[in-house]
């Protein structure tokens, strides 16, 4: 991300699933760092993945509920629908034709051991897996490519995807023309991971998790609630204390400092003084955010207006890439 020395010269691409509110996860994780690339120049696409959610699930529930959190999400982070194209792929024809060649491009036995559709498996709450699973990645594919993004900001879990993009970006060009698609690179967040209040992965699903719309009372809760261990001196060891040092990574985080200068100023006070510390930094840092948040969400008309506008950008890209693509392909 230091390496971007002219922002003008690249596009992002990057997005979500509409199944839930986004959490202090997702925000130091991913969406903080997208803000600052819009902020210095860098053109920035946001999909917001809602085919994505049949992958796991027979039925998306409440999906316009939970897409219209999403925006809200964005906007409140510092997502500018002036500068930024939010869009869900549904409502881009274009870009899902894309899937239809891109799956041509790929080998049944690739799709078979991506570790992450491997994984996502093993937690599938379906019985019988679907052939989205097995295919997504190559939607996500698609995704990127329409509007030829050439950084990807994910996290560890995507990468297997990138792959695959770079993967079918490659084999396009290179039996149908070379440079109609860039090969995107994956730009990897520097933040560590941060744990969820029982100490296990931040997730939305597991009640773990502070999201950016909780209230401070909430958040002082979840925080109170949270797991850490006897030990009265407070110190920063991801390893050997992952609980505690997953809330000092928060509270740095939201403090601009490092994990250590927090655990320094806290000492030998225990858990107590520790989440008190975290609760306050976490409350303070995401005050402006939950306000910008609590404002929108007052004007749903504003965001479907986002929404419909960020659609439209996004279907006059995908309808030049699809003419170039079936251009390449001799019109398929
Ligand atoms: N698979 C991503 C997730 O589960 C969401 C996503 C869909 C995405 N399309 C994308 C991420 C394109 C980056 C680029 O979070």
């Amino acid at each position: 991300m230091d390496t971007i020395t002219d922002p003008t010269r690249h596009r992002i691409l990057t997005g979500d699933r509409p199944t839930g509110r986004l959490h202090l996860g997702h925000y130091f994780g991913t969406l903080q760092n997208r803000v600052r690339l819009q902020d210095i120049g860098v053109e920035l696409y946001v999909v917001i993945a809602d085919y994505q959610v049949l992958t796991d699930r027979d039925v998306a529930d409440d999906l316009t509920g939970h897409v219209e959190e999403l925006v809200l999400d964005y906007l409140a982070a510092g997502v500018d629908p002036a500068r930024a194209t939010i869009f869900t792929h549904s409502a881009v024809p274009a870009l899902n034709q894309l899937l239809l060649p891109f799956l041509s491009l790929v080998s049944v036995a690739e799709l078979s051991r991506n570790p992450t559709v491997k994984d996502e498996i093993a937690h599938s709450r379906q019985s019988a897996v679907s052939g989205l699973m097995f295919t997504y990645p190559v939607h996500q594919a698609a995704d990127i490519l329409f509007c030829k993004a050439d950084l990807v900001p994910v996290g560890q879990d995507q990468l297997p995807h990138l792959e695959l993009t770079r993967t079918i970006a490659r084999r396009f060009n290179d039996r149908y023309g070379a440079g109609v698609f860039p090969e995107p690179e994956a730009l990897l967040s520097k933040a560590p991971l941060l744990l969820g209040t029982d100490g296990t992965k931040m997730s939305k699903s597991r009640g773990n998790a502070i999201t950016l719309a909780a209230g401070a009372d909430e958040t002082a809760r979840l925080i109170k609630r949270a797991k850490t261990d006897t030990d009265r001196h407070i110190g920063y060891d991801p390893v050997g204390r992952p609980e505690v040092s997953s809330l000092l990574l928060l509270a740095a985080l939201c403090l601009d400092r490092t994990p250590s200068q927090v655990a320094h100023s806290i000492g030998a006070a225990g858990s107590a003084a520790l989440k008190k510390v975290v609760t306050e930094a976490v409350n303070e840092y995401l005050a402006p955010i939950r306000a910008r948040r609590a404002e929108y969400a007052r004007d749903r008309a504003y965001l479907r207006t986002v929404l419909r506008e960020g659609n439209e950008r996004a279907r006059a890209v995908a309808d030049t890439t699809l003419a170039e693509v079936r251009a390449a392909m001799n019109s398929l």
